[in-house]
């Protein structure tokens, strides 16, 4: 209902959301996972290689936890003592990841959270003390904004002790034209992916949306550094949604804001750790360049 349409990227995640985006990882076009699975497998040694002893894994929006796999394995063969915790706003992606653990690490201790970020991360804090281990990989960052991501990092950095750590996952700025392509892949997932959250007003708010008359549409944002996507009603039309009892009039090619992606540069990430209490103390970054891995360490105690 506001002059600018919008709808927040946390809706996507409903069973079938977490099962598009699933699927777009596998696309040829979407890179991000396939370069963070590249830094995972290159650099998995010296990554575990980092992390205490003993600790809590949690893990902020686990999704299928496919790529995160490869770190647990490592973290088994160099005898780590930990439990793994990821938490995800979808209920399916949680169940469908912890049973599919439980079947591939009989003996690894899992305990899955459905919540957003920060309520599972409240969770975390008051049901188990010693290290921690923050994973918040596959570039979700991406969907904060520069100042939500420094607020997020800061209040991460609050429920750690020192030296803890956040290993975190970020997209690369680079050529737009393979920006554009991975948010507007060829088997058209990525479209799919947007539309379903009107499929999703429509089932869960009784919704009455059209979604023929919707267009994907994906772009990069110079100024922002971001990816973005819309959705364009083709038509001038009025859509009811019966649970709120109000009807919403869109005018023809007006857009609906779904998403922001934001791309970061190494000098922003360091930016961001300086800015936010923490040590950056290791780099890795895939063979393509297209995506780095950072392992923040918490700084409490300054001399
Ligand atoms: C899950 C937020 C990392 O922004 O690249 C993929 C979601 N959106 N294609 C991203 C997404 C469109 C993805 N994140």
């Amino acid at each position: 209902s506001d002059s600018e349409k919008s709808l927040s990227s946390k809706y996507f995640y409903d069973a079938i959301g977490s099962e598009l985006f699933e699927r777009i990882t596998e696309t040829e076009d979407y890179y991000p996972t396939n370069c963070e699975f590249d830094v995972f497998e290159t650099h998995k040694e010296e990554i575990v290689k980092k992390l205490p002893e003993s600790f809590s894994l949690i893990e902020l929006g686990a999704g299928d936890g496919r790529k995160t796999k490869v770190l647990l394995k490592e973290c088994i063969k160099q005898k780590r003592s930990f439990e793994y915790l990821p938490i995800d706003i979808s209920e399916s992606a949680i169940k469908g990841l912890t049973e599919n653990i439980q079947d591939e690490f009989s003996e690894m201790e899992i305990h899955g959270v459905v919540g957003e970020y920060i309520e599972g991360l409240n969770w975390v804090s008051e049901n188990r003390d010693g290290a921690k281990v923050i994973l918040f990989l596959g570039s979700n960052i991406g969907n904060f904004n520069r100042t939500q991501s420094i607020v997020f990092l800061r209040i991460i950095w609050s429920l750690l002790k020192d030296g803890d750590i956040l290993f975190i996952g970020a997209d690369l700025k680079k050529d737009i034209d393979v920006l554009l392509h991975a948010y507007n892949d060829k088997e058209n997932i990525t479209s799919q992916f947007n539309l379903n959250i009107l499929s999703r007003i429509n089932s869960e708010l009784g919704g009455e949306f059209d979604i023929s008359k919707f267009q994907h549409f994906g772009t990069y944002n110079a100024k922002k550094g971001a990816m973005e996507s819309y959705l364009l009603s083709t038509v001038e039309q009025d859509v009811y949604i019966k649970h709120l009892q109000k009807s919403f009039h869109f005018k023809e090619w007006e857009p609906i804001h779904m998403e922001y992606s934001y791309k970061y540069s190494h000098r922003e990430l360091e930016f961001l750790a300086k800015e936010t209490g923490y040590n950056l103390t290791d780099k890795f970054v895939d063979s393509k360049k297209y995506f780095a891995n950072y392992i923040f360490k918490a700084v409490k105690e300054r001399p």
